[in-house]
């Protein structure tokens, strides 16, 4: 850790307080002026630190810039030997954490952005990752299941973000199956599972779960703002929400870690989707398929029952709501 860095990490810690100069240096080891450098350094960066006489530095509530420091003190549990590797800019923290997954990385390496340059969807698609109003982040997961099972991973997923979302903004998230979260009918959250298999013994190798959150977006592209959505309409003042919201999902995850083959979390799953129960359209091999969304089985598969009354259990693909 270079000083900028330390420091950060104390100021992180102390978040709306005000630490002196002598204390920081004394604390580190390091002249005054070093440390008056640093800070200089950082609110060029545009972290907005005060610096005032007599009272010392102090970084305010609302800074919202993500890095592992100021994720570190909302992690609780396991979540805290995660390994945080957070960025500024990447093309997609999926494609890097599958770069890191394929180089041995460990089950917790969790890779951040605050922005995306090719946030990738599922189906291909790309998924709007702006920076400043959302946040963008994928965790390596080593769990020892079958390929069958690993649909639990993005139910599992969907969860913990439902939860973090509950608690952080007050509202009922919901789920659209298999992984898009909605609050109040507008999607705010999307979440993309890639996994790696073992050939030896069947089982997965690694799985990489994507999840892109829709902080305060408001300006979205033309082709997606009749259905995106965001958690809050400005960013809550008192908080460094978008840290907060990441610890939030990671103590989650952490949480369902050794228990991915629980029912708990498809009981909670079933209770938190908007489909069932509802006419939708199954989209499948370029045809619309009119259907009604049944149950959620113990796999995690969405099944359907058609209009010839035939039923399906879908393990992936696509079904939108049918308008009335
Ligand atoms: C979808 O809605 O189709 C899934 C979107 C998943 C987006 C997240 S953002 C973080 C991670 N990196 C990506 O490139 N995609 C996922």
């Amino acid at each position: 850790m270079d000083l900028k860095q330390e420091i950060l990490k104390i100021l992180e810690e102390n978040r709306g307080e005000s630490i002196s100069g002598t204390k920081l240096a004394k604390e580190l080891y390091v002249t005054r002026s070093a440390v008056w450098k640093a800070i200089k350094s950082l609110q060029k960066e545009g972290y907005q630190i005060t610096a005032v006489t007599n009272k010392g530095y102090c970084l305010a509530p609302y800074n919202d810039i993500v890095s592992a420091e100021s994720i570190s003190p909302y992690l609780k549990g396991r979540a805290k030997t995660f390994l945080l590797d957070v960025h500024h800019t990447i093309t997609s923290t999926n494609t890097v954490a599958k770069e890191r997954a394929g180089q041995g990385a460990p089950e917790g390496t969790v890779v951040v952005a605050r922005e995306q340059t090719e946030g990738r969807g599922r189906m291909g698609r790309s998924f709007y990752s702006p920076n400043g109003s959302g946040i963008y982040f994928s965790i390596i997961l080593r769990p020892k299941l079958s390929i069958e099972d690993s649909l639990k991973i993005t139910t599992a997923a969907a969860v913990a973000v439902a939860r973090a979302i509950d608690t952080l903004a007050g509202v009922e998230a919901k789920i659209k199956w298999v992984n898009d979260i909605f609050v109040h009918d507008k999607k705010v959250c999307g979440i993309l599972t890639e996994a790696s298999l073992n050939f030896e013994n069947g089982g997965l190798e690694y799985a990489v779960v994507g999840i892109g959150i829709n902080i305060s977006t408001q300006d979205f592209p033309k082709e997606i703002e009749a259905i995106a959505g965001s958690i809050f309409s400005q960013k809550p003042g008192d908080t460094p929400i978008s840290s907060v919201l990441v610890a939030e999902v990671l103590n989650n995850i952490a949480e369902a870690m050794d228990s991915l083959t629980d029912c708990k979390y498809l009981e909670e799953y079933r209770r938190r989707s908007f489909l069932l129960g509802k006419n939708i359209l199954v989209i499948k091999g370029g045809q619309t398929i009119p259907a009604k969304a049944i149950t959620i089985d113990d796999n995690a598969r969405l099944v359907v029952e058609y209009d010839d009354h035939t039923r399906e259990a879908l393990s992936s693909g696509e079904v939108s709501i049918r308008p009335q």
